[in-house]
């Protein structure tokens, strides 16, 4: 596996594929890879000749009270993992490479960056949208695979790709789990054992809700107040939990008929997102 720092390093590895015919793969990830992202790169593996992940723990996306500093940084872990999947390249670009000195443009995907996670993180779609762009500038894939946990995040890139006419075609890879359903994240590392144990109730609910739904249960908003009440009651402080159309995570109605839960609580210290897909379209 080559490994660079430098852009044009990169540049040039990818001309020199370009030129013998292959179709290239980019996978973004902040590192501290776990069997998720692992996934991501397999799945790139089966759409592309060369796979490229980066790893940026992109400072514009954190707000000033959240865990930049502290974000797990595993670099020889996770160069260990990517060889042995024969990944092609991995970029590490140092923060001065990306974000020089005077740089000062952003890519915004406005209203879908405000709701949800949005309303919780100001800044910090804008801050996903401007990397991924940036990434999107050196490394000049073909595609790119994003994982369905963050779907929010898969959404707005989705929709900057296509406001933008960006010729990268974005494709997604389901959420993995630990056996307990508990949805694989960097961030589950900080879990103190009792928050761990508490932490699979996050996707019971959720699949709790799906069940009710496909069940016929058509009040959205009543159910969500009963969510939010039975998570609060089971430890957790939740920010939200919203039932929504999958197309644009606006607020669901009774005539939708593909869904997306989307939920994100605080448990302790440690902020946890979720969701799931519900469609009705058979029933
Ligand atoms: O999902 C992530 O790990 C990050 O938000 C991403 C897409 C790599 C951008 O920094």
């Amino acid at each position: 596996m080559h490994q660079t720092n430098s852009i044009a390093e990169l540049q040039h590895l990818v001309r020199t594929w370009r030129q013998a015919g292959e179709n290239i793969a980019l996978v973004p990830t902040m590192g501290n890879l776990h069997a998720g992202h692992i996934n991501l790169v397999k799945r790139a593996q089966t759409l592309a000749n060369r796979v490229i992940v980066s790893i940026f723990v992109n400072p514009t996306q954190f707000g000033p009270n959240e865990d930049y500093t502290n974000y797990p940084r595993t670099l020889t872990e996770d160069t260990e993992k990517l060889t042995k999947n024969s990944v092609d390249l991995l970029f590490t670009p140092e923060c001065s490479t990306i974000y020089p000195p005077g740089a000062s443009t952003q890519v915004s995907v406005h209203d879908l960056s405000e709701i949800h996670c949005g309303a919780a993180r100001p800044g910090h779609f804008t801050g996903v949208t401007t990397i991924i762009t940036k990434l999107f500038n050196i490394a000049q894939p073909d595609l790119a695979i994003f994982g369905e946990k963050d779907f929010q995040q898969l959404t707005i890139i989705r929709k900057m790709v296509h406001d933008l006419n960006i010729p990268v075609s974005i494709h997604s890879v389901p959420t993995l789990r630990e056996s307990d359903g508990l949805a694989m994240s960097s961030r589950n590392s900080y879990l103190n054992s009792e928050d761990r144990t508490l932490a699979p109730i996050l996707y019971q609910t959720l699949s709790e809700a799906k069940r009710q739904i496909e069940a016929g249960k058509s009040d959205f908003r009543k159910m969500e107040l009963v969510y939010l009440q039975q998570l609060q009651q089971a430890g957790f402080q939740p920010e939200y939990f919203s039932v929504c159309r999958i197309d644009n995570l606006s607020i669901a109605t009774i005539t939708d008929k593909e869904l997306v839960i989307l939920t994100a609580v605080k448990l302790g210290k440690t902020r946890l997102i979720d969701n799931i897909l519900v469609s009705l379209s058979d029933s």
